[in-house]
């Protein structure tokens, strides 16, 4: 019995050894760092002018409420948000798909903006949320087949530099869906509130009026993206778009 208890013992101090060597060679982050391409762990940085860029850009912080994406800085290749979830709002499509998704930060104030516009009268909808590069695929040819390319470029964006692709954009209308996604949404009660409170939740009215040269995009009342509330709080009180504000982007490539 005793020899049977020692070589017990010898066996679990051998494992708990053995287990403890596991510990020792888990990949630690340096070693990781240690891999990466340099171009991943210095990324360069980009001055946000205006439509002066000449290149396309891939941004190093995708997953930023904070990321500027536009037809000058792209999303990387297969970029999906790590977390979405259903937006818990009326949508005029009266169906839950992709569309009604959204990264669960922008997702809770969208909530939360909804229900506080129902309590002044306004009743919200969603029109578009999140769309996979996929789906602005889709969208984008359409747009390219009725438009013209050229055309089409101005409203629509070319997949991969979509908002709708990061998860923290919302297309709104009213909740009758009247005007949803068009120039006349600006005319309109709901509109008028969005543009009056949507910063309180963290959104900002993304291609402003009078942006155009800067956005790169024409006017669109409804297109609201999620930055969070100080953000856009300065945004909205300072009149700027998305661009003026950052200034400078990192970019990977
Ligand atoms: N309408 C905006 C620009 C988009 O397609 O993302
Ligand atoms: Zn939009």
């Amino acid at each position: 019995m005793k020899a049977n208890m020692f070589y017990a013992g010898v066996i679990a101090v051998f494992l708990s050894l053995a287990a403890c060597s596991g510990t020792v060679h888990q990949i630690k982050p340096t070693d990781v760092q240690k891999n990466k391409p340099a171009a991943q762990t210095s990324p360069a940085v980009k001055t946000v002018s205006s439509l002066s860029h000449k290149g396309l850009y891939t941004v190093a912080n995708p997953d930023s409420t904070l990321v500027l994406v536009n037809k000058y800085f792209k999303l990387p290749d297969n970029y999906v948000p790590k977390q979405l979830v259903s937006v818990n709002v009326p949508f005029i499509t009266g169906e839950k798909s992709e569309l009604t998704e959204m990264r669960p930060v922008a997702a809770k104030a969208l909530e939360i903006m909804f229900a506080a516009a129902k309590k002044d009268g306004v009743q919200l909808a969603g029109v578009s949320a999140y769309r996979s590069y996929k789906s602005q695929t889709t969208l984008f040819n359409t747009y390219v087949r009725e438009d013209g390319e050229k055309k089409a470029l101005t409203y629509s964006a070319r997949p991969g530099t979509s908002e709708h692709e990061t998860g923290l954009a919302v297309d709104v209308s009213g909740i009758n869906g009247q005007y949803a996604a068009t120039p006349a949404f600006a005319t309109t009660a709901e509109a008028a509130w969005l543009a009056a409170h949507a910063a309180e939740y963290g959104f900002i009215i993304r291609y402003p009026k009078g942006k155009e040269s800067v956005t790169g995009y024409e006017y669109e009342a409804w297109h609201l993206r999620y930055v969070g509330p100080a953000a856009a709080k300065e945004i909205t009180e300072k009149g700027l778009a998305l661009e003026e504000y950052l200034g400078k982007v990192s970019v990977t490539h």
